[in-house]
């Protein structure tokens, strides 16, 4: 579903042709903080590399629509900005990772969010020695305050496609509308200036040590994402290419 519909008007020529074939990501944890832009950067990467995402948040989300006992305990969590219970959050994701499509990696968007969470998916991935047996990646792009809050309140997605939009950087074609789907776009009930800051608060106490945890691994990057989508991209991709290359 990625496509041109989540680059804005001057990135969009960027290239989304698959990658060289004989690179092998492996798991790629995506951190940083709401808006930085995780998920429109695994989109992208899901197209280049041909593994999946694994976003928390739109898993969550997904449970949300469908009305499952999941979904029924995270909406108010979600709304009030803090976080998911880790052992739901855990769960879902030991799940997902044992599908087949995991194979050659995955980008985990938006977890670990808790040194809980990281301690897990550190244990996990040693104790099932699941393919590919490549170590973690993280990659932290950073974003500064004030542009977050202009990217959250922006932001619209599409119900159906998950494209992602933004209303000052981003906007659809047609007024409102997806480019792909012509579904109608909704704003994401926590993309409030109030519970923007209620999350910043919530990744500054809970997810800045997972990102120290994984800073202190190694193998670990940061990237500037106050760029436009197609550098960035470019950033992360230059960033798994030497990290992987290290062997580390
Ligand atoms: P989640 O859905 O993960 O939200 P988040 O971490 O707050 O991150 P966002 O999705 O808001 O931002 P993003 O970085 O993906 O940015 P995007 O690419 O969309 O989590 C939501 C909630 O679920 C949490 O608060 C928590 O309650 C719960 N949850 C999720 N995971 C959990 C976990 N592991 N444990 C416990 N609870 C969990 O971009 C944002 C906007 O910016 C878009 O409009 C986009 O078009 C625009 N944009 C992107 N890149 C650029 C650029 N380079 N230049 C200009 N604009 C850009
Ligand atoms: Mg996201």
């Amino acid at each position: 579903m990625l496509g041109n519909a989540t680059l804005n008007s001057d990135t969009a020529s960027h290239s989304t042709a698959p990658a060289d074939a004989s690179f092998l990501p492996g798991p790629v944890l995506l951190l940083g903080a709401p808006g930085v832009g995780k998920g429109t950067q695994a989109q992208l990467l899901v197209s280049r590399y041909g593994i999946p995402q694994i976003s928390t948040g739109d898993l969550l989300r997904a449970n949300i629509a469908r009305g499952t006992e999941i979904g029924l305990k995270a909406k108010e969590i979600i709304s009030s900005g803090r976080l998911v219970d880790d052992a739901l959050v855990n769960a879902m994701v030991l799940t997902r990772l044992q599908e087949p499509d995991t194979a050659r990696g995955y980008i985990l968007d938006g977890y670990p969010r808790t040194l809980d969470q990281a301690m897990f998916l550190d244990r996990t991935l040693a104790e099932l020695s699941l393919p590919p047996a490549l170590p973690v990646v993280a990659v932290n792009i950073i974003v500064a305050y004030e542009e977050l809050l202009r990217r959250i309140t922006g932001r619209r997605i599409c119900p159906s496609c998950k494209s992602i939009y933004n209303i000052y950087t981003n906007a659809p074609r047609l007024d409102a509308l997806c480019d792909l789907e012509s579904a109608a776009l909704i704003q994401r009930p926590d993309d409030t200036e109030e519970v923007f800051r209620e999350r910043m608060k919530t990744f500054e106490q809970q997810t800045a040590p997972v990102i120290h945890h994984y800073r202190g691994l190694g193998r670990f990057e940061e990237v500037n994402g106050d760029q436009p989508v197609e550098a960035v991209l470019a950033a992360i991709e230059s960033t798994l290419l030497k990290l992987r290359a290290a062997g580390r």
